[in-house]
């Protein structure tokens, strides 16, 4: 590979969006940010400078980030924030990766506009294992305030309540037409008829999994995560925070000056018709003269898993097991704080219970350096304080404890990981995602897990393999991962509210097998 440098300079920029100007944190005054091109084997060296007011780190989601740890980016887990006026240099190869993910600021809910694409070719001369497409299409989903979103959740965290919901979803930035004043603002795909496209779709929206479709068409799914899957047709994607997702779209043969809409919709507001919830594009046939556009609507039910395409390296044992709970709890709020729900309470999110607290150090570097005394504590716990057993009502005592909770692996440790959605409060699901690591989806299921039955009918074989799955609300998922990537690795809920209300911990992988090196 080769070493490919880029300049991210943050800056403000104004921008306006559904008739307002706003001014936003951006990467080189662009939004959605710089599109980053490379190939498979190649070595980033992105130098990161802050004009900004607000501290910064970025995240290169889904990158393995072999033996770069230090590269990895979320704040206070692997680097202490960026501050104003300094610069960071990320430097990391990809490794035995290709297809789309994606770049984030990791702090506080800065990513909300601060994201773009990363297009990962395979290394030269290598075709992809589908049809050559025409063109390639990065479709990434965020989502808009129309208030400063630093504002959105400082106020949330000061009374334990929840953020306003955004103003707007988006395709690579616009709203698109179903919002007031928002009709300019509307994602244009200017397609030719007879051929293929491949869309890299991208799902950086802060707080909701989102329905894909285009009306009319189907969509071919070639790749998840970065993970060439066993292609399968559909109409409509279902994609949560986090993942990403390879389509193939064929468009038809006759369809002269036709337009079709393109959507996404959270997954929370239902199967209603098209409103404010839904950011729209148009996929417009290009064969002139133009004449009235036939828009129409697609239609939305799902599949979201899908197998890999080559034989999966799933490990076969299982060293050490962890069941976790993960969900949402109340926790009590300190004397000086005023929360707004009972006895001085807040929402909280937790995995076995325990809410994750943000050191002031950061993990990696108490880690490394061997301090980790005062920073963080190694008993995370393996299994919930109580047996879980959701029977469909909330259990009486739901009360979370808060900590900066590790668990410790040892060098090449096969982790078998069982996530039970407790869907005690919401009935979301949470999009878990693991940094430093792919993990094999070899089961899930509704309900309470069965450690007696449902291990039988693991897929160990071309299970799903990704770095962010949805946790069922009333159901439960499981993962395996061999611990071979040196680091501490965060895992949280990519639904950023519950990041915020504490749904996230951390791994360390220990037993230096570089000489340190792998870490500086
Ligand atoms: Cu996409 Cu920890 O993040």
């Amino acid at each position: 590979g080769i070493t490919r440098h880029y300049k991210f300079d943050i800056k403000m920029q104004n921008v306006t969006r559904l008739c307002q100007i706003k001014s936003i944190v951006t990467v080189n005054g662009q939004f959605p940010g710089p599109r980053i091109v490379v190939r498979e084997g190649d070595t980033m060296l992105v130098k990161v400078v802050n004009h900004v007011q607000n501290n910064i780190t970025i995240h290169w989601h889904g990158i393995r980030q072999l033996r770069s740890g230090w590269a990895d980016g979320p704040a206070y887990i692997t680097q202490c924030p960026i501050q104003t006026g300094h610069s960071y240099v990320y430097n990391f190869t990809i490794t035995g990766q290709r297809g789309t993910l994606f770049w984030h600021a990791h702090i506080s809910w800065l990513r909300a506009t601060l994201y773009g694409p990363i297009v990962i070719l395979p290394k030269p001369h290598v075709p992809y294992p589908f049809r050559h497409p025409h063109k390639e299409v990065p479709i990434i989903f965020g989502e808009w305030w129309k208030a400063n979103t630093e504002t959105v959740i400082n106020q949330a965290q000061q009374t334990g309540g929840a953020p306003n919901l955004s103003d707007a979803f988006t395709i690579n930035g616009l709203p698109g037409p179903f919002y007031n004043c928002s009709a300019k603002d509307t994602f244009k795909l200017k397609v030719r008829p007879g051929k293929t496209y491949l869309l890299r779709l991208i799902n950086a929206a802060m707080n909701d999994e989102l329905f894909f479709s285009i009306a009319n068409h189907t969509l071919t799914v070639v790749e998840a995560d970065a993970v060439y899957v066993k292609a399968f047709k559909t109409t409509t994607i279902l994609i949560t925070p986090g993942q990403t997702i390879n389509v193939l779209l064929n468009t038809k043969h006759h369809h002269p000056n036709a337009t079709f809409l393109i959507a996404a919709r959270p997954y929370a507001t239902g199967p209603a018709s098209f409103d404010n919830t839904t950011t729209a594009g148009i996929l417009e046939y290009h064969s002139p003269p133009p004449s009235t556009p036939n828009t129409q609507n697609p239609k939305l039910p799902f599949r979201s898993l899908a197998n890999t395409k080559f034989p999966a390296k799933v490990p076969k044992n299982v060293d050490r097991h962890f069941f976790f709970t993960v969900g949402l709890g109340i926790s009590q709020c300190s004397q000086n704080q005023t929360c707004q729900g009972p006895n001085n309470t807040r929402v909280a999110a937790a995995i076995n219970n325990v809410t994750f607290v943000q050191p002031n150090t950061a993990l990696l570097q108490a880690h490394f350096f061997n301090q980790s005394k005062g920073v963080y504590t190694t008993d995370f716990p393996e299994n919930p304080p109580a047996k879980f057993n959701y029977t469909g009502t909330p259990p009486s005592n739901i009360m979370v404890t808060s900590g900066t909770k590790v668990v410790v692996l040892q060098f090449n440790t096969s982790v078998e990981l069982v996530m039970q959605g407790t869907s005690i409060i919401g009935a979301e699901s949470h999009p878990l995602h693991l940094h430093g690591f792919n993990f094999f989806v070899v089961g899930q299921g509704f309900g309470n897990y069965d450690p007696n039955k449902d291990p039988a009918n693991f897929n160990l074989v071309d299970p799903a393999e990704r770095n962010t799955v949805g946790v069922p609300s009333a159901g439960w998922v499981a993962i395996r991962f061999l611990a071979d990537n040196p680091g501490v690795w965060f895992m949280h809920c990519h639904l950023e509210v519950h990041t915020s209300w504490g749904l996230k911990m951390a791994w360390v992988r220990n037993g230096d097998d570089s000489g340190g090196k792998a870490l500086i």
